[in-house]
């Protein structure tokens, strides 16, 4: 059946709403793509690698001769990319020079709720904080992002975001095309509006959030990256705070999808179009001929069921990224036909099925409440969560700490690009999608962890909910305690 019209809520955003200036230039698409810098570490006595981010406010020439207000890590917009390995501890000193509290959340990463950067380890206007915690998990692209309550959205649309790479031996083994900046390349999609003065703007046309006029990638408007190898390996993610991309080539050459969210696929899946909404990402392999070029582009979305009517841009086209090859291209070999197989959960081995509905704008009727504690896990324990977006507009679906596996889209077995690990699905307005996941290791009654839509502005309005992991035969609080800041 078809949703019903719903409200067209929510409303104001956090940050800056002067007027858009729908009077954009062309992009011409000549500008160098700017690679974010691999984060500096070091590894201290205990063997923990460490690293810096600082948050900052900055001014960003996106425009010859316009100054644009930003925010970043280590920089004026976006940050390093930090890379680490299966098997290290790290640590992150994040200190925070904003004039107001922000916080730092490591999406897609199997982590302690103390350590996950959420709404409760906000770090204070001039503080500072330093979670630790042991990778433990595939090879993947993960990011990180902040996720101060009610404020996520104006964070991240000012820049704040980067990616976080994860290695394994077995993912190394795999040959893929893994020269950082050279044929192993990260593609951070945003979209922006601006003022008739160049500052970014979150007025919106649409209650949901800003469905910005101007694309940029990794910062940079109308860009072109060389290519000097026959294979090149984009890390694509959606860092959008609202717009959902439908990637494919202007010339509708086959690519190969080889990850998504929680790492490698089973086995590459050729194909013409990788669909992202905010917060996903996708690792494609495109190969390149010699002295041509090719624009990867975002296409009308295809979906089951579509109602663009509250501006979700679904029906837009897109150029995002130009690839010019060189005329001489060092060999890559060729993509396996088989990646590292990391295994798979048992749906024999399900303690717990659990349902989440979105439905305006709640979560299972309820908006966030930092105090509440929505459901109880408990540890080392195997789940199926079965969510569905009852609302006519578009959601998605994010859980912190774990990636889980897509059993089944209405009944049917999921498509191959959501057939790997994921932390975040796009939601399709009246459809049920079930979900396996396992919570492994940590435990903490006191802390919670989120699942929400990561469409900025229905997260900080409250389509979001809270779960602890606990110990066989713990009670959590029945209201949480407050929270120190650090
Ligand atoms: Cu990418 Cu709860 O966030
Ligand atoms: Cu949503």
């Amino acid at each position: 059946p078809a949703p019903q019209p719903g409200p067209v809520v929510p409303g104001d955003p956090q940050g800056p709403t002067d007027p858009v200036d729908p009077e954009q230039p062309e992009a011409v698409f000549d500008e160098p793509l700017a690679i974010p810098p691999l984060a500096d570490s070091v590894v201290d006595e205990d063997g923990t690698r460490v690293f810096r981010l600082t948050a900052q406010e900055g001014s960003t020439s996106f425009r010859d001769g316009v100054d644009t207000e930003t925010w970043g890590f280590n920089g004026d917009f976006l940050g390093p990319t930090l890379r680490a390995r299966r098997g290290e501890q790290v640590a992150v000193e994040v200190t925070n020079t904003l004039g107001e509290s922000t916080s730092v959340h490591w999406h897609g990463m199997h982590l302690p709720p103390e350590m996950d950067g959420g709404p409760h380890q906000e770090v204070a206007a001039g503080g500072t904080w330093r979670p630790t915690w042991l990778i433990d998990q595939p090879a993947a692209t993960l990011w990180y992002h902040p996720h101060p309550h009610g404020r996520t959205e104006k964070h991240v649309y000012l820049g704040m975001s980067g990616m976080f790479i994860l290695d394994d031996d077995e993912a190394d083994a795999a040959g893929l095309p893994s020269e950082y900046g050279v044929d192993d390349i990260p593609v951070i999609v945003q979209d922006k509006s601006f003022t008739e003065d160049g500052q970014l703007t979150m007025a919106s046309r649409v209650p949901s959030g800003v469905m910005g006029e101007t694309i940029m990638v990794n910062g940079t408007i109308g860009a072109v990256q060389e290519v000097s190898t026959e294979l090149v390996r984009l890390r694509v993610l959606n860092g959008s705070t609202l717009r959902t991309y439908n990637f494919g080539f202007d010339d509708d050459r086959t690519f190969q999808l080889v990850g998504t969210d929680g790492g490698l696929l089973a086995a590459p899946h050729t194909t013409t179009r990788i669909q992202l909404s905010p917060g996903e990402r996708a690792e494609i392999v495109v190969a390149m001929e010699a002295g041509s070029e090719t624009m990867l582009r975002s296409y009308p979305q295809q979906l089951g069921v579509i109602n663009d009517a509250q501006g979700y841009g679904a029906f837009d086209t897109l150029d995002i990224l130009r690839l010019v090859a060189a005329d001489d291209l060092a060999p890559s070999g060729a993509v396996p036909d088989v990646l590292p197989d990391y295994g798979r959960l048992d749906e024999a081995d399900v303690a717990t099925t659990r349902t989440f509905v979105m439905k305006n704008l709640r979560m299972n009727g309820q908006f966030m409440d930092m105090n509440r504690i929505d459901e109880v896990v408990t540890v080392d324990t195997t789940e199926v969560w079965v969510v569905r977006n009852e609302d006519p507009m578009p959601h998605n679906f994010h859980i912190h700490d774990v990636q889980f596996e897509v059993l089944s889209v209405d009944g049917a077995p999921p498509p191959p690009e959501l057939s790997g690990r994921k932390d975040t699905i796009y939601t399709e307005p009246g459809r049920e999608y079930r979900l396996i996941m396992r919570f492994e290791h940590y435990a903490n009654p006191e802390m919670p962890y989120m699942y929400h839509c990561h469409l900025l502005r229905h997260e900080d309005f409250g389509l979001m909910g809270q779960f602890v992991v606990v110990e066989p035969g713990t009670e959590p609080p029945t209201t949480l305690p407050e929270d120190g800041h650090h």
